[in-house]
């Protein structure tokens, strides 16, 4: 069984008060301090417009983040910091997973092998081979297996007229997609769908309790053990699914090693299934609060592929992330010295009125612009698979539940500060 996420109850259609808040405060410690408390962020992007005002370069002392680290909250610092071979995710980025300090950590030892958080010169080598292995060939199932997916999905409960759009959808769907573009076998999903879970729950600092530690370190334990085993049978018989391709990718200096491939295939299942649910709740939250842009992409869905960006743009799931600073870096006057952590909201930089006029409204007709697969060395290698997935999953669901609409007046919001998104979103449909 899932171990529960905390969650937070939240109107669908929150009154303009609900900014007021982020407006009277001045400090800017205290609106980094509500940002990060679930309890008090409210809506969120109020207190990121408050912070970019006050301080759009922040070296803050909160709790919750490394003493003296800079938050970026401008889209201009924000995209320079991602692409400046200055500022790099680096291991000490994942010391946060070290949860008992001794760095043995069943979780922890994964989390720091996968490639996000590799020194600068492995992640190099690493992301190139990976990159090898998302082939034409093996990505080009994807679609038909999403629509496959999402299909079955909408099966199951389509006969209720009702569903929790997250549990029963967007959770779901793209987890199923990536393990079957990874060739994993049928009967292991269901254990999988629960290591996954556990595993995603571990990676959250700021909400993680002995018992999500403890179910992290299991659901490690339990990756490694299955993907050596599943390896072994890969290498005797390759198919043409993306594990083969990544068992295959070879350069001058060799193919990725076994603990290498086995943190790459632990990062995609997990850096592939939440973000994405994430992002298919906060759209879905989206589209209900703009009821006019909702229609207009119900009826026409050739602004799909617009819409989508358009969506990742307007709330997205993967908020912000940390950079280590190498050599100096100075913003706007600010000097940020090598050795400093960095946090990059890309949230924020999403909503900044400097790029995107009147940036809180939905606007599917917007130039495609948004940081919210990064840019620069780490830019996001399943931004195509992850467009993919949310154009054929909301193509499916106007299809198929044409009447789709929100079943109530408020939703629950994930606990967690890093990753946004919906624990629980009724829906509703004739
Ligand atoms: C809406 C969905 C998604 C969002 C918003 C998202 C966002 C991001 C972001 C912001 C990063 C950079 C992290 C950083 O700054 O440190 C990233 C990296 C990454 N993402 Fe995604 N992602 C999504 C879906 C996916 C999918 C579907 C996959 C693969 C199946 C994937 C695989 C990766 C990998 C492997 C990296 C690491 C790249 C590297 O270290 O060079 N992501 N993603």
């Amino acid at each position: 069984m899932k171990n529960r996420e905390k969650g937070i109850r939240q109107d669908l259609f929150p009154s303009a008060q609900d900014a007021g808040l982020a407006e009277t405060l001045d400090d800017p410690e205290e609106v980094l301090a509500c940002l990060l408390d679930a309890e008090r962020r409210g809506e969120l992007y109020p207190f990121y417009h408050r912070l970019r005002t006050l301080a759009p370069v922040h070296s803050t002392q909160v709790a919750g983040l490394p003493p003296g680290c800079f938050v970026l909250t401008r889209f201009r610092d924000v995209d320079r910091v991602a692409r400046s071979s200055s500022a790099v995710n680096d291991p000490r980025t994942a010391k946060v997973f070290d949860h008992d300090g001794t760095g043995e950590g069943a979780f922890y030892r994964v989390m720091s092998n996968a490639m996000l958080f590799l020194e600068k010169s492995t992640h190099d080598r690493v992301r190139r081979l990976v990159y090898k292995a998302f082939t034409p060939l093996a990505v080009a199932p994807l679609r038909d297996l999403a629509e496959t997916v999402a299909n079955e999905l909408i099966d199951a409960v389509e006969a209720d007229g009702v569903m929790d759009f997250v549990g029963d959808f967007a959770y779901p769907y793209p987890l199923r997609a990536i393990m079957r573009l990874l060739g994993l076998p049928r009967e292991a999903e269901s254990t999988i769908e629960t290591w996954a879970w556990d595993f995603s729950r571990a990676g959250d600092p700021m909400s993680a309790t002995p018992e999500i530690i403890a179910r992290g370190n299991a659901a490690a334990v339990g990756y490694y053990g299955f993907f050596e085993r599943f390896l072994e049978e890969k290498r005797r018989a390759p198919g043409d699914d993306l594990t083969s391709m990544l068992i295959m990718a070879e350069d001058e200096a060799g193919a990725l090693s076994r603990a290498e491939v086995i943190s790459t295939l632990v990062l995609l299942i997990q850096a592939g299934h939440d973000t994405t649910a994430d992002l298919l709740g906060n759209a879905m939250v989206g589209l209900f609060r703009h009821p006019d842009e909702f229609e207009r992409l119900r009826r026409s869905p050739g602004l799909l592929p617009r819409a989508t960006e358009e969506l990742l743009r307007y709330d997205t799931s993967v908020q912000m992330s940390m950079r280590l600073v190498r050599e100096e870096i100075i913003l706007d006057g600010v000097k940020i010295s090598a050795g400093s952590m960095v946090v990059l909201g890309y949230g924020a930089a999403n909503r900044d009125p400097e790029i995107f006029p009147d940036p809180d409204r939905l606007d599917l007709d917007r130039d495609p612009t948004h940081l919210s697969f990064s840019s620069g060395a780490y830019f996001c290698l399943g931004n195509s698979l992850a467009r993919t997935e949310i154009q054929t999953a909301l193509a499916a669901l106007f299809t198929r539940l044409p009447t789709i609409r929100p079943e109530g007046g408020d939703f629950v919001q994930r606990w967690t500060t890093r990753l946004r998104g919906p624990l629980e979103l009724r829906v509703a449909w004739d």
